[in-house]
């Protein structure tokens, strides 16, 4: 992979996983759309009948798949939260960036996609809060470089990374 996106539920991995793919040239891979196409079921659809063990066990499977090919890579918001998947993105040598956003903007994304996200719909405000903080450590400990997004538009977080890329090929 040529960058790796970590990030809560609307961070905004896809939008910027997409942008930068276009910049790049590079494909662009999905997580839960790969889940998807293995499970051949949505994600709400996987939760719903096979809980969410499952549902980890084969977000699992296809990262280990995933993360030595080519293009760009936008992770699912938990996939920082299993040990073995951690150690994937902290061994692999791909620049691993994490979109980071406050609660409200968070939660306002999220609503965008109503429906989409069994862990995300029902929250409120503080809701994402708690569980943002639950996870900042996980996604601390697997991220090489943190972007704030709140500020930004999607094509200034995109400039950012692109940045980060340029210092990492540098160094
Ligand atoms: C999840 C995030 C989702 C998806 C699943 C679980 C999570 O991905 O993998 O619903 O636990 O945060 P997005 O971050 O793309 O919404």
């Amino acid at each position: 992979m040529e960058v790796i996106l970590i990030g809560f539920m609307g961070s905004g991995k896809t939008t910027v996983s997409q942008l930068l793919g276009h910049q790049l040239n590079q494909t662009v891979h999905d997580l839960d759309q790969e889940i998807v196409k293995t499970a051949q079921l949505s994600i709400p659809e996987i939760f719903q009948q096979h809980g969410e063990d499952y549902f980890r066990n084969l977000e699992h499977q296809v990262l280990d798949e995933m993360v030595d090919k080519e293009g760009i890579l936008a992770t699912g918001g938990g996939t920082p939260l299993r040990e073995d998947n951690r150690r994937i993105l902290q061994q692999t040598h791909t620049p691993v960036i994490w979109l980071q956003a406050n609660p409200a903007n968070t939660l306002e994304r999220i609503h965008e996609q109503a429906g989409d996200r069994p862990l995300g719909d029902q929250l409120d405000v503080n809701g994402v809060q708690r569980m943002q903080a639950d996870r900042e450590a996980f996604y601390r400990e697997c991220a090489d470089r943190v972007v704030n997004t709140d500020q930004l538009r999607p094509t200034e977080v995109v400039n950012q990374i692109l940045e980060v890329l340029d210092q990492a090929a540098l160094s």
